[in-house]
C-alpha cells in the first residue's frame, strides 16, 4: 500500500483507541487479514450505548472500511467475517439503544409525508443553531465545525447506499436531491468541497477523517446510524426517512450557521457551503417528504413504519448532539475529546472559491 500524495479525500489515519474494544480493532486492522478472537467483545452490554466512547469508535472502525477506509490497512479486512460478526455484535447493541431512545413510531391515516412533518413540527431539541447565530465565540465555532467534519466531508454518502435497493419513484427522487449534494457533477460545487473551504476558513485541518479522535461518541453516533441504516437493505426505509428528516430540519439552521459565521467576521468562502443548504433543502425537503418517501411507501407500504423510526431517530441523536455541546459550553468546557489545535493561514485562494461563490471581501481572520 503507498502513502497516498493527497490527504484530501481518504483513506483517514487511525484513530486512537478508546477502550478495550477499539483497541484490539486498531491493533488488528495493523496487521494483515486474520481472525479475531471469538469471544473480543462478547460483554458488549454498555450503560448507553449511544454515548459509550468505545462502542461507537469500534463501529466507526468497522464502517469506515466500506467508505474511504484507512490509511496503511489492508482493503481486504473490509469483508473479513471474523470482524463483520464483530460489528454485528456492536449493531444488535446500537439498534436496539436506538429503538429504545424513540420507541415505534405509529403512522398518521394522512401518510408518510404528514408523520414526516408531524416528527418535524414536535422537535424541541436544544438551540443550538440560535447559539451559533446569536452568542457562541469562535472557539465554539471551530467546535462546531470540527463535529460536523466528520460528515460533512463525505456528505451524502451514506444516503447513496439506498440506491441500488430502490427502483421507480424514491429512486428518482433521491436521485435529484444526490445529484444537488454532489454538485451537479461539478467538484467545486459538491458539498463536502464546499465544507472543505468553510474548515480552511476556519484554519482546520481540510483531511479527510482529520478530526475523528477529536470527535465524542455522540458525534460518531450521528455518522454511525447513517451507516447502519445505509449498509443494511432491510433498513432501506430508514435510511430514506433519516435523509427526510435531515431535509426538513437543515434550511433554517443552515442560515442561522452562516450568519453566526458573519457575525464572527467571516467571509462568503467560509459561509458557502450554509448560504448553499438554506436554498436548496427548503427545495430537498419537499422532494424528500413527498416524492421520496411517499413514493416508497406507495411501492412498499409496509416500510411506513420504518421511514418514521429513521427519521425519528436521526432528530433524537442530533438532539443528544445539541444538548453534549451546549451543555459543555456551559459548563465552561470543550465539546471536544480534545481542544482544536489553532489555527493555520487559509489556503482557499479567492480566485478558486470565486468559481462557487460572489466576490468576497478579502479579510484576515485572526483566531
Ligand atoms: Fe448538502
Ligand atoms: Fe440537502
Amino acid at each position: 500500500m503507498s502513502e497516498p500524495a493527497d490527504r484530501r479525500y481518504g483513506p483517514a489515519t487511525l484513530p486512537t483507541a478508546r477502550g478495550p474494544l477499539s483497541a484490539a480493532v486498531v491493533k488488528a486492522l495493523r496487521r494483515p487479514p486474520h481472525d479475531l478472537a471469538a469471544d473480543l467483545g462478547v460483554d458488549l452490554y454498555p450503560a448507553d450505548p449511544v454515548t459509550d466512547e468505545d462502542l461507537q469508535l469500534t463501529l466507526f472502525l468497522c464502517y469506515e472500511l466500506h467508505y474511504r477506509g484507512w490509511l496503511g490497512v489492508d482493503e481486504s479486512w473490509e469483508w473479513q467475517p471474523t470482524l463483520l460478526a464483530l460489528r454485528a455484535r456492536c449493531e444488535r447493541v446500537f439498534e436496539a439503544a436506538l429503538r429504545r431512545l424513540v420507541g415505534a413510531p405509529s403512522v398518521p391515516a394522512a401518510g408518510v409525508a404528514a408523520g414526516l412533518a408531524e416528527l418535524v413540527a414536535a422537535d424541541d431539541g436544544p438551540a443550538l443553531a440560535a447559539t451559533l447565530q446569536r452568542r457562541a465565540d469562535l472557539t465554539q465555532f471551530r467546535e462546531f465545525v470540527v463535529h460536523r467534519s466528520v460528515y460533512h466531508l463525505r456528505e451524502a454518502d451514506p444516503h447513496s447506499w439506498a440506491l441500488p435497493r430502490l427502483g421507480g419513484p424514491a429512486k428518482a427522487a433521491l436521485v435529484e436531491i444526490q445529484t444537488d449534494e454532489y454538485g451537479n457533477g461539478r467538484l467545486d460545487r459538491m458539498h463536502a468541497e464546499l465544507f472543505r473551504n468553510t474548515l480552511d476558513r476556519l484554519g482546520l485541518d481540510t483531511g479527510y477523517g482529520a478530526h475523528i479522535d477529536a470527535a465524542p461518541a455522540v458525534t460518531l453516533a450521528t455518522n454511525n446510524l447513517m451507516s447502519l441504516f445505509g449498509l443494511h437493505r432491510r433498513m432501506r426505509g430508514a435510511l430514506l426517512g433519516h435523509l427526510a428528516a435531515f431535509e426538513m430540519t437543515s434550511s433554517q439552521p443552515n442560515r442561522r450557521y452562516g450568519n453566526g459565521l458573519r457575525r464572527l467576521g467571516f467571509d462568503e468562502v467560509a459561509t458557502r457551503f450554509y448560504d448553499e443548504h438554506v436554498e436548496a433543502d427548503a427545495v430537498h425537503e419537499q422532494i424528500a417528504a413527498h416524492d421520496m418517501c411517499g413514493g416508497l411507501v406507495r411501492v412498499e407500504p409496509a416500510l411506513a413504519s420504518d421511514v418514521l423510526f429513521g427519521a425519528a431517530v436521526g432528530l433524537a441523536v442530533d438532539r443528544l448532539f445539541a444538548a453534549h455541546l451546549l451543555d459543555s459550553w456551559a459548563a465552561g468546557r470543550s465539546s471536544l475529546r480534545a481542544p482544536a489545535p489553532p489555527a493555520v493561514p487559509p489556503t482557499v485562494s479567492l480566485a478558486v472559491a470565486a468559481s462557487t461563490a460572489p466576490a468576497p471581501a478579502v479579510r484576515t481572520v485572526v483566531v
